[in-house]
């Protein structure tokens, strides 16, 4: 029985190598000595033929019954090694949620909401209970979304207005308006409706106190039979109303934007608080707005004949900044920290 005891012997050293090793890569080669075309064990069952009949009976099912075991001890070991990997990457990654309650416990203060945020936030619970729904819309936007649609024809001098960030297809751009949120709201209801849409807008501009590349709007858009300047007017008051916490004086200007006719600028009378009258007091631009022109409605997949309405596009950061009377915009995407934490109460 020299071969059933070579047999045994190759399944004890396999065993006590197996134990050693820590990689998947060294598991594998010892399954290739072993059990390979050209392994131990392998060779061995090669010298069969030199055996009896009856020695064979009894060295086929061992051999088989060894190679099975050695397979299982693979696969095991292989599955052991890979939870073992998993753990330690876990472990390295392991992220401390103790960690803010230490800092905390150094004098740093709770985050906030940022005011941005804050007070989009804010108008969208104003227009949500007058029963505006509030879309979104991508920020990466095509041309159709961000001009075609709104009367903006490719020759069109207003496309200089917004300095455009361009990809390289020159098809698609990141969004310089909001007011592509009324495309995509046209094209996913039915009139009469009514939404706002929020969001991040993008131009390729130089910044300075009063210009970021980054800047938030809030489009609104009605759409329904006979909409006036006048509901635009009760809707823009009731906004105005909700946020200063008082009723604000407004006027309209005509204002040229290619989607509207007619287009307006929407002023609110504005004092700025403890300077006394005179420079800081006066009519402020904060809200361009008009009744949507026919085109963009027939863009929209609507009948112009049959329904009209308005739009306006707020801007945010000039809105946070009149309200809590900041003077560079740049403070809204500075990060700093002496800035937020002012309005981490908000
Ligand atoms: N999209 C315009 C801009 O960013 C703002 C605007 C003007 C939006 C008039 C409107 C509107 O909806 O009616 O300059």
């Amino acid at each position: 029985m020299e071969i059933l005891k070579k047999l045994e012997q190759i399944h004890k050293d396999f065993e006590g190598e197996i134990e050693k090793l820590s990689k998947q890569a060294d598991v594998l080669n010892l399954k290739a000595n072993v059990l390979g075309k050209k392994g131990s064990l392998s060779e061995i069952l090669k010298s069969l033929k030199d055996a009896t009949p009856e020695e064979r009976k009894e060295i086929g099912p061992a051999s088989n019954s060894i190679k099975q075991k050695i397979e299982q001890a693979v696969l095991a070991k292989l599955q052991s090694i890979e939870l073992e990997e998993i753990n330690q990457q876990l472990a390295k990654n392991r992220i401390d949620i103790s960690l803010r309650d230490s800092l905390m416990m150094d004098g740093l203060k709770a985050a906030g909401v940022h005011p941005v945020s804050a007070i989009q936030r804010e108008i969208e619970d104003i227009f949500i209970s007058m029963g505006f729904d509030v879309l979104d819309g991508p920020h990466i936007e095509d041309d159709f979304h961000n001009f075609g649609a709104l009367n903006i024809p490719e020759t069109h001098p207003a496309r200089d207005m917004q300095d455009t960030f361009w990809f390289k297809d020159m098809k698609h751009l990141l969004r310089t308006h909001t007011s592509t949120i009324q495309v995509r709201g046209m094209e996913s209801r039915k009139p009469p409706f009514k939404f706002v849409g929020p969001g991040k807008v993008f131009r390729c501009e130089r910044t300075d106190a009063t210009h970021e590349m980054c800047f938030h709007q809030l489009e609104g858009m009605m759409v329904g039979e006979n909409i006036t300047v006048g509901n635009l007017i009760y809707f823009m008051k009731t906004l105005l109303k909700e946020i200063f916490k008082k009723d604000m004086e407004v006027r309209l200007r005509p204002g040229y934007f290619p989607f509207v006719e007619p287009g307006f600028e929407l002023d609110i009378r504005w004092k700025k608080p403890g300077k006394g009258e005179s420079k800081h007091s006066g009519w402020l631009e904060l809200l361009p707005c008009g009744m949507v022109h026919p085109n963009v409605l027939r863009a929209g997949g609507i009948d112009p004949e049959k329904y009209n309405g308005f739009a306006f596009g707020l801007g945010l950061d000039r809105l946070v900044m009149v309200k809590y009377m900041i003077e560079d915009i740049r403070h809204l995407h500075s990060g700093d920290l002496r800035f937020n934490s002012q309005f981490s109460m908000i």
